[in-house]
């Protein structure tokens, strides 16, 4: 097992707590965003009953899972029979409708794991992916919204996670680092594993189907609002953490963190030892709903070495630099 560095917090860590506070709650979406993205939903509603009256429009992502800022763009899923037709072919079919109702910048991205229509928006100025049937995405979306409501810590400490990985250019799953989506699952994960723990593991306190279809866990989250009252950590103890941990503590050879299971696992149970075509499984996030899907596949063995770079790089400029909320957020430069 990897070397655990026992290290001790600053003393004055928590001073920083109101600074970053500040930060999250300018983060937050403002009114006038959310008008413009029920703006852009209703056009979009329209354009699309005129061809399949049938279909359902869901908003996935962080439009709707609560994680989202003012910069966020829509992610948008459509439900629908498809018959005897492609998804491709339904995609190509919805992105000439759009263009045709005047929506700009219209283009189908049939090659993506998820093939989607990628568009924006003239009269909200937003952009917006339009996906179909892809309801694990619209059941994480709740999952992620459903622990959200439990301690508003996650909430905290996602946004700053997310804007820190933004702006040190780590959110690009292009380019071999995580998904905005991967970094609030790490944060799930993490509050799971606090002692006293501040989150709880939904999925285990249900019984669960793991046929990969069914997505159900104890929902019913009003009745965990004090759930993480004991644990008093503030957010800037709780961000140094977690940088702490996925700098010094994480045992990359070995484990998997588990939402599903609100703990770590190994890569031996998942057959994740070696690289399988793409999928190198250097730095392995499960998936909590498909569980076979590492949400840590994109990064290889160069950008593994960036990640961990930024990660104590973060813990370094909580410990010891005099102005942390301004560091910490500085945008990375070559
Ligand atoms: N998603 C997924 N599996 C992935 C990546 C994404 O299911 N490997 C789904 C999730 O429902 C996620 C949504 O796609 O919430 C959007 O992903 P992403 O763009 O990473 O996150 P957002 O929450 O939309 O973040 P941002 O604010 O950066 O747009
Ligand atoms: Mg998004």
């Amino acid at each position: 097992r990897m070397r655990r560095r026992q290290v001790e917090c600053r003393g004055d860590i928590d001073t920083f707590t109101p600074g970053l506070i500040a930060l999250y709650e300018s983060l937050k979406p403002s009114e006038e965003h959310k008008s413009k993205q029920q703006q852009l939903v209703d056009s979009l509603t329209k354009s699309v009953s005129k061809e399949w009256p049938n279909a359902q429009l869901h908003l996935y992502g962080s439009c709707a899972n609560s994680f989202g800022t003012s910069h966020s763009d829509v992610d948008v899923c459509l439900q629908m029979e498809i018959g005897t037709g492609s998804t491709v072919e339904i995609l190509l079919r919805l992105a000439e409708i759009l263009r045709t109702d005047n929506f700009e910048s219209v283009e189908a991205i049939t090659g993506a794991r998820v093939p989607i229509v990628r568009m924006s928006d003239p009269g909200s100025g937003l952009s917006c992916d339009i996906c179909i049937n892809n309801l694990f995405a619209v059941a994480n979306t709740k999952l992620l919204k459903d622990y959200a409501q439990i301690d508003q810590r996650l909430l905290q400490l996602a946004f700053l996670v997310k804007h820190w990985a933004k702006l040190r250019g780590v959110n690009e799953t292009y380019r071999g680092t995580l998904s905005s989506y991967a970094y609030v699952i790490m944060c799930i994960n993490f509050l799971q594993l606090r002692e006293p723990k501040i989150l709880p593991c939904l999925q285990a306190m249900e019984q669960t189907y793991f046929d990969d279809t069914e997505c159900t866990y104890f929902d019913e989250v009003h009745q965990l609002h004090d759930f993480g009252a004991e644990n008093k950590e503030s957010i800037a103890k709780l961000l140094w953490e977690f940088f702490h941990y996925w700098a010094n503590h994480h045992d990359y050879r070995n484990d998997v963190i588990s939402v599903r299971l609100g703990k770590t696992i190994t890569k031996q149970e998942k057959n994740w030892t070696t690289r399988i075509g793409n999928d190198r499984h250097l730095m392995c996030i499960e998936d909590p709903f498909e569980t076979g899907h590492d949400l840590g596949r994109v990064v290889d063995r160069q950008t593994i070495r960036i990640l961990r770079e930024e990660f104590e790089r973060g813990a370094a400029v909580l410990q010891y630099d005099h102005d942390p909320c301004v560091t910490l957020f500085q945008p990375y430069t070559v």
